[in-house]
């Protein structure tokens, strides 16, 4: 059985927090698909509202406390990562952006990412395709095609007039999981100490005596 990892990050500030239970939903949707495959996922869930302090405290002094590096390196280290936020004024939510800020520009890139966002409208789902996108583009990220929005409304019945939300969620982690599957970027992890150059190198041919 290979092994898989996968960093779920939420941003909701409630709690219980519908932005929390999205995140659990597309996770849990993406672990299914894949233990069929024989691959085991192993899931790190990390909460945003218990971080904000050291999030901002980075922001001011560009140093990260234990937690939250251990929380950066799970999400730069993962073969997949599951991306949700609140929708907050028609955007993504400030501390949602802020620990993007606060990842290196390269850390993120060939990630394979599933985006999410619960909104009180439907109306704001194109938050997901003009905001929230565009970000992990920019961090050359791989975004799955479908993005899954759940609005308040979402969560009743499942009477959807356009497709009940745990099509959306199935389909959303199918496609996640399709990029998961041969993901190696858990089996590379760069150290971050390591030299570019060897010893030899870095003296530049000097013997010293
Ligand atoms: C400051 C603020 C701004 C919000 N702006 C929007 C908005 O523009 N569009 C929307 O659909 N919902 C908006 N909402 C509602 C939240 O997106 C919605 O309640 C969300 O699902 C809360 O997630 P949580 O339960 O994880 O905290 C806003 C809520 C707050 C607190």
């Amino acid at each position: 059985m290979t092994t898989r990892t996968l960093a779920v990050v939420s941003s909701g500030l409630s709690n219980p927090s519908s932005t929390r239970m999205l995140a659990d939903r597309l996770a849990e949707a993406t672990t299914a698909i894949l233990a069929d495959r024989d691959v085991e996922v192993k899931v790190t869930t990390i909460e945003l509202r218990d971080l904000a302090h050291a999030i901002t405290n980075n922001l001011l002094t560009g140093f990260a406390d234990e937690k939250l590096e251990s929380a950066i390196e799970a999400v730069t280290n993962a073969d997949g990562l599951v991306a949700v936020t609140p929708i907050f004024k028609t955007s993504y939510a400030g501390l949602f952006k802020s620990f993007v800020d606060i990842i290196d520009n390269t850390a993120l890139t060939d990630l394979p990412v599933l985006i999410g966002a619960t909104g009180g409208t439907p109306r704001h789902s194109l938050a997901l395709d003009y905001a929230i996108r565009p970000l992990f583009n920019y961090m050359h990220s791989v975004v799955v095609p479908t993005s899954v929005y759940a609005a308040s409304e979402d969560w009743g019945t499942g009477a959807d007039t356009v497709k009940a939300l745990p099509d959306r969620i199935d389909r959303a982690a199918r496609e996640l999981a399709n990029l998961m599957e041969h993901s190696e970027r858990s089996q590379n992890v760069r150290d971050p100490f390591a030299l570019d150059e060897t010893y030899d190198q870095l003296l530049g041919g000097f013997q010293g005596n």
